[in-house]
């Protein structure tokens, strides 16, 4: 079983739409069974709520159902958790930050999500949230490109 989780700033809009993405892809694939995936974000101002309603209705046009609701990271994930994948530059520091805190018992890989992009020539997700719709799109644009490339490298 492989541990995965998604992180970005407020788990509104990126990282729930990156967990639904690769459940998604997932599901397609029938490796369902082989991956545990979930989402968080540094901050906890939304914690509780459901993704970003901008960020829903563009899922669902790509048949995409995103169902998590907020939480915030916490130094057990990097105990929980295998891989960890990270929207942003200031997200991936956050983390690495709390891996330090954890010390040994951190056994989580830390990764930019792009890192697994093909078809795009960008290193950061960049955040929806104050955009407009086309924002939403291009996100799940990259999002469909990285987790792609996350598949198959994980699920040897
Ligand atoms: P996310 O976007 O990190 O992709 O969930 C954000 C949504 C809201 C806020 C920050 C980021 N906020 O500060 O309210």
């Amino acid at each position: 079983m492989k541990r995965v989780l998604f992180v970005c700033l407020g788990n509104i809009c990126r990282s729930p739409a990156a967990e639904g993405v690769f459940l998604h892809l997932l599901e397609q694939s029938q490796a369902g069974e082989r991956f545990v995936v979930d989402s968080a974000g540094t901050g906890g101002w939304h914690v509780g709520k459901a993704a970003d309603a901008r960020m829903r209705a563009a899922a669902s046009r790509r048949g995409i159902h995103l169902a998590s609701k907020a939480r915030q990271l916490e130094l057990a994930d990097l105990t929980r958790f295998d891989h960890i994948l990270t929207m942003d530059a200031s997200n991936l520091s956050q983390v690495q930050a709390l891996a330090q805190e954890a010390g040994g018992s951190s056994i989580a890989r830390i990764e930019p999500l792009l890192s697994y992009r093909s078809r795009f020539d960008l290193s950061e997700v960049p955040d929806p949230y104050y955009g407009g719709d086309e924002g939403f799109e291009h996100v799940l644009d990259l999002l469909d490109d990285a987790c792609a490339g996350l598949l198959q490298a994980l699920d040897v």
